[in-house]
C-alpha cells in the first residue's frame, strides 16, 4: 500500500521489527534487517527479503541487524535501512516531503543513541520531527491523560520496559536490556552446553516462538520438535528433540530478570499510583506477550490483574498514529 497524502508518517524502528504507519494504515512491517554488498557497500536487500538471507551470507555480502538492545548500534546501516523500507511506501517525489515524523524510542537511552535515532530520520527533511516514548505511545489507547496510574510491560526484542503512566507522563520506570534477543540466546548456549549442538539465532527464535512458555508445563505436556544444527563434536549436520518442559526451563533465567525489574518498579513506585494498579492491574505489550503463559506466570507472582495486548506488535506504531491524528493535543508527549 503506498503512503497517503497526509504527509504524515509514523515510524516504530525496533530492534526486531519495524513498522510504518500513516494516521490510518500500516504500510510495512517488516524485520529490522538489511543485506549489503560488502565491496560496493550497496543495498542488496532489507526486511523481510534480508531476513532470509541472515545468517545464510558469504564474503561479499553482509547481513546486518542495525539495532541492538532497542538502540541503533550501527547508524549508517541504519540510516538505509530506514531509507529503503519508506521508499517502499512512498513515491520518489514524496521521499522528502514530509510534514510530521513521529518515531518511537525507548526510554532508557542516552543522548548519543537519541542522537543516532535523530540523524536516522533527518535526512527525510521532514517539516517536523519528532520522538516519543515507545511504551507512551503504546499506552495511547487507554486514557493516559488522566491522573490514574498504568503500569505498562513492553517486552521486545532488545530492551524490556516497565513504566508506570499518570498524566500523559511517566511517573517511575525501569527496564532492562534483556527482551527477545537474550532469549534466543539463551536457547543458542542451552544447545552448545547440553546436546552439543550449534543453532542460528533464526532457529533459536523459531524454537522460541513454537514451544516458548514462561510457566512451567505439567510434566506429561511433552509437546516437543526437532532442531537443525551442526553437532560440535564430529562437525556433521545433525538434529536434537527437545519438549517445551525443558525450553520452559531454559527461558527461566532471563525471564527472572525481566520478573525482577518489574519488581523494582512496582517498590520504587508512589503509594497513591501503587493503589491503582492495584485496581488497574499490569498491561503488556511487546512481541513477547504472544508467549504462553506469561498472564499466569505475572498473576501468580504480583497477585496483581494481568491484561494481555491483543495486537502486542502493532501497540507502538498504532499509539503513534493517534498522535499523528491529533498532534496538538498530544504535544506533551513529542520530544
Ligand atoms: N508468537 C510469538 N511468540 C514468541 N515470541 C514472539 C512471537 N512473536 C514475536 N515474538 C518475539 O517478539 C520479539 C519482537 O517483538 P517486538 O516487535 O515488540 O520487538 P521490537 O519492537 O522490534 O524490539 P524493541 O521494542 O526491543 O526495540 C522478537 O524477539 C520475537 O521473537
Ligand atoms: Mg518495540
Amino acid at each position: 500500500m503506498l503512503f497517503s497524502k497526509t504527509q504524515d508518517l509514523a515510524i516504530d524502528l525496533g530492534n526486531t521489527n519495524t513498522l510504518l504507519r500513516d494516521q490510518t494504515h500500516l504500510l510495512l512491517s517488516e524485520p529490522s534487517v538489511i543485506a549489503v554488498d560488502s565491496n560496493t557497500q550497496k543495498v542488496k536487500a532489507v526486511g523481510e527479503q534480508a531476513y532470509q538471507m541472515f545468517e545464510k551470507t558469504h564474503a561479499y555480502l553482509h547481513s546486518i541487524r542495525p539495532l541492538h538492545g532497542g538502540v541503533i548500534s550501527d547508524g549508517v546501516s541504519a540510516k538505509k535501512m530506514v531509507w529503503e523500507m519508506v521508499a517502499k511506501i512512498s513515491r520518489p517525489s514524496m521521499l522528502r516531503r514530509f510534514n510530521y515524523l513521529v518515531s518511537g524510542v525507548p526510554l532508557d537511552t542516552t543522548a548519543v543513541e537519541q542522537r543516532a535515532l535523530r540523524d536516522t530520520l533527518d535526512q527525510f527533511s521532514a517539516r517536523q520531527t519528532h520522538l516519543v516514548y515507545e511504551p507512551i505511545a503504546a499506552a495511547m489507547g487507554m486514557n493516559i491523560q488522566e491522573p490514574e496510574g498504568k503500569l505498562i510491560v513492553d517486552i521486545g526484542g532488545g530492551i524490556t520496559e516497565i513504566v508506570v503512566i499518570s498524566l500523559s507522563g511517566v511517573a517511575v520506570s525501569t527496564s532492562v536490556r534483556t527482551a527477545g534477543d537474550a532469549l534466543d540466546e539463551e536457547i543458542q548456549h542451552y544447545f552448545r552446553r547440553e546436546h552439543h549442538l550449534a543453532i542460528g539465532l533464526k532457529t533459536a527464535e523459531f524454537v522460541k516462538r513454537q514451544l516458548g512458555c514462561f510457566f512451567q508445563p505439567l510434566a506429561s505436556a511433552k509437546q516437543g520438535l526437532h532442531v537443525k544444527g551442526k553437532d560440535l563434536r564430529e562437525g556433521i549436520p545433525t538434529t536434537r528433540w527437545i519438549n517445551e518442559v525443558d525450553l520452559c526451563r531454559v527461558l527461566e533465567r532471563p525471564f527472572g530478570l525481566i520478573l525482577n525489574c518489574i519488581q523494582q518498579t512496582l517498590e520504587i513506585c508512589p503509594p497513591e499510583l501503587a493503589g491503582d494498579i492495584y485496581k488497574n492491574g499490569l498491561f503488556i505489550t511487546g512481541g513477547h506477550a504472544k508467549l504462553k503463559g506469561l498472564a499466569e506466570r505475572l498473576h501468580k507472582t504480583f497477585q496483581l490483574p494481568v491484561h494481555i495486548d491483543q495486537q502486542p506488535l502493532l501497540s507502538v506504531s498504532n499509539g503513534i498514529a493517534q498522535i499523528l491524528k491529533k498532534p496538538d493535543q498530544f504535544r506533551s508527549v513529542l520530544m
